[in-house]
């Protein structure tokens, strides 16, 4: 089986670089689609109480037969359970939907910042940190002042920031912000949900090494030191997600890759003004 690669969290614990996204993967398709990535050799699965399908990826995990210690499970707590308290009872429903007695990682899905809950949320993920439930804690979405927000105020810096990140909208501000800050990023949407396989300069890359551009792309966010959840439901897909190790990008490519950025390229929403 292939060794993957892992990325060293600032709490002396670490993420498998690789992993599968189940946005939009409704209950029952996450039971085959985490299945067949365990098979594949994926050991990372990133779900969310938002995407209703923490019971199916818990299934899958059941069903693929990988003991629970060799796989990096992480879930999302959603805007609206927000706050210490209701922090605490989400945490416990997430963990009895996908049937774990504990979570790799638990992030707060968005800031919020309307809401002006998350430094107290944050304190709750404190907590189920020091409980051991949640073995990592960390958030998504947050820009580089809400993360300076939360260490000034609880003194416990996030071990990793999951933000859209392609090559179209590379982020580059915001990754010199948390590596300043021994904050790992991690790339949502990796493939601009599958926007960026037609683009063709990423198609040229794909044949001059004799591979697709889904594996350039993913390529790419390993080269750059960025966690990479490619989502599918499509068993040949998530196999060929994961064969992404047996071959190496040039500086041309990654130089072409480079100026595919356009600065506006986001798909998703602005975490500052997102109003849900
Ligand atoms: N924290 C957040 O706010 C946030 C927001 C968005 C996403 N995420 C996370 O990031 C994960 C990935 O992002 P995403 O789901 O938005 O999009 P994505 O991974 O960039 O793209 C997924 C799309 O690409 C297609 N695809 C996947 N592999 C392919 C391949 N090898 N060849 C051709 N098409 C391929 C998939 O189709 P099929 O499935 O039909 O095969 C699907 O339509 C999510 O699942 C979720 O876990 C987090």
């Amino acid at each position: 089986m292939t060794t993957q690669p892992t990325i060293p969290f600032n709490d002396g614990r670490a993420i498998p670089q690789v992993g599968l996204g189940v946005w939009q993967t409704p209950d029952d398709g996450a039971v085959t689609a985490v299945s067949a990535a365990l098979k594949a050799g994926y050991r990372h699965v990133d779900t969310a109480a938002a995407y209703k399908n923490e019971r199916g990826v818990g299934e899958g995990l059941r069903q693929a037969g990988v003991p629970r210690g060799e796989v990096f499970v992480t879930t999302k707590l959603w805007n609206e359970e927000q706050g210490f308290d209701r922090t605490l009872r989400a945490f416990d429903a997430s963990l009895e939907q996908l049937g774990l007695d504990h979570v790799d990682l638990y992030l707060i899905h968005w800031p919020s910042p309307a809401r002006d809950l998350y430094v107290d949320t944050w304190r709750a993920f404190v907590r189920l940190k020091e409980e051991g439930r949640a073995r990592s804690i960390g958030v998504s979405n947050f820009t580089a002042e809400h993360l300076d927000r939360l260490a000034d105020e609880t003194g416990v810096t996030p071990a990793i920031n999951q933000i859209e990140l392609h090559p179209r909208f590379q982020q580059r501000a915001l990754r010199d912000a948390h590596a300043k800050r021994g904050i790992v990023t991690q790339s949502w949407s990796p493939l601009g949900q599958g926007q960026l396989l037609e683009d063709p300069v990423v198609a040229g890359i794909a044949q001059k090494h004799g591979r697709t551009p889904a594996q350039v792309v993913i390529r790419w966010h390993l080269d750059n030191g960025l966690v990479v959840i490619p989502k599918s439901v499509t068993p040949s897909r998530i196999t060929e997600n994961f064969d992404v190790f047996g071959f190496a990008l040039d500086a041309d490519d990654l130089a072409a890759i480079a100026r595919l950025d356009t600065g506006d390229g986001r798909i998703g929403p602005d975490p500052m003004t997102a109003t849900f």
